[in-house]
């Protein structure tokens, strides 16, 4: 790792900085349906300078962390630590994250750039992929398995947008999970 200013960022370059969101909605499993919980949150991506794979591949990479925050109560009810790569030579992204429950994602995709300037990243994993995959504890594999993860990320500005879905296996069900939310820079 090294030269965390002087790195080019590309298409990732617009989320170095510290955003909130007033607008999420959450769609989780409840075993007899589901719960739709309004949040509020807060990201704070940081340049983590570059780092060279097998003496080939070159990633320039941030490091981000999201708190988020039922409205309800106010209490903290999701954790995300991760990161974001850009592969400069192939214009690969990918988006390696863990939660606190014993889940790993290493989601990839590509960014596209939109006509007035804004970015559109889109990604996705699914569990047994080869190329992009996701890992899980046995109690999850059985019990709340994540079958797979699409995220679309926009950037326009100060305003970020993100919609994703986590194709959950639980109470004996398939079940969309969904998040989607609006945050602005204020750092
Ligand atoms: C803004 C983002 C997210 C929020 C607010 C959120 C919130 C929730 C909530 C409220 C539940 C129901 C269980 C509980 O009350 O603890 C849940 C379950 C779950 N979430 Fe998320 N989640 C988010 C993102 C994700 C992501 C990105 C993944 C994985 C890729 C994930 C994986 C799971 C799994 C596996 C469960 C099942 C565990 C259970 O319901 O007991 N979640 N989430």
């Amino acid at each position: 790792m090294s030269k965390e200013q002087t790195v080019d960022y590309g298409p990732l370059a617009g989320l170095i900085g510290e955003w909130q969101g007033e607008r999420g909605v959450d769609i989780a499993p409840e075993p007899d349906g589901k719960e739709r919980n309004p949040y509020y949150e807060t990201m704070v991506f940081e340049a983590a300078g570059d780092v060279d794979n097998a003496e080939t591949q070159l990633l320039a990479v941030i490091r981000y962390q999201q708190k988020v925050f039922r409205k309800a109560n106010g209490e903290q009810f999701h954790d995300q630590i991760g990161y974001l790569t850009w592969d400069k030579a192939t214009d690969v992204i990918s988006h390696s994250f863990v939660i606190p429950r014993g889940v790993a994602v290493v989601a990839g995709g590509k960014a596209c750039a939109e006509q007035g300037g804004s970015i559109t990243i889109k990604l996705k994993a699914a569990d047994g992929d080869k190329d992009w995959g996701i890992s899980q504890s046995p109690f999850m594999r059985d019990n709340a398995r994540s079958v797979s993860f699409t995220q679309t990320i926009e950037l326009a500005g100060d305003k970020l947008f993100y919609e994703e879905h986590t194709q959950l296996e639980i109470y004996g069900r398939e079940f969309d999970h969904a998040d989607k939310s609006q945050l602005t820079r204020v750092v």
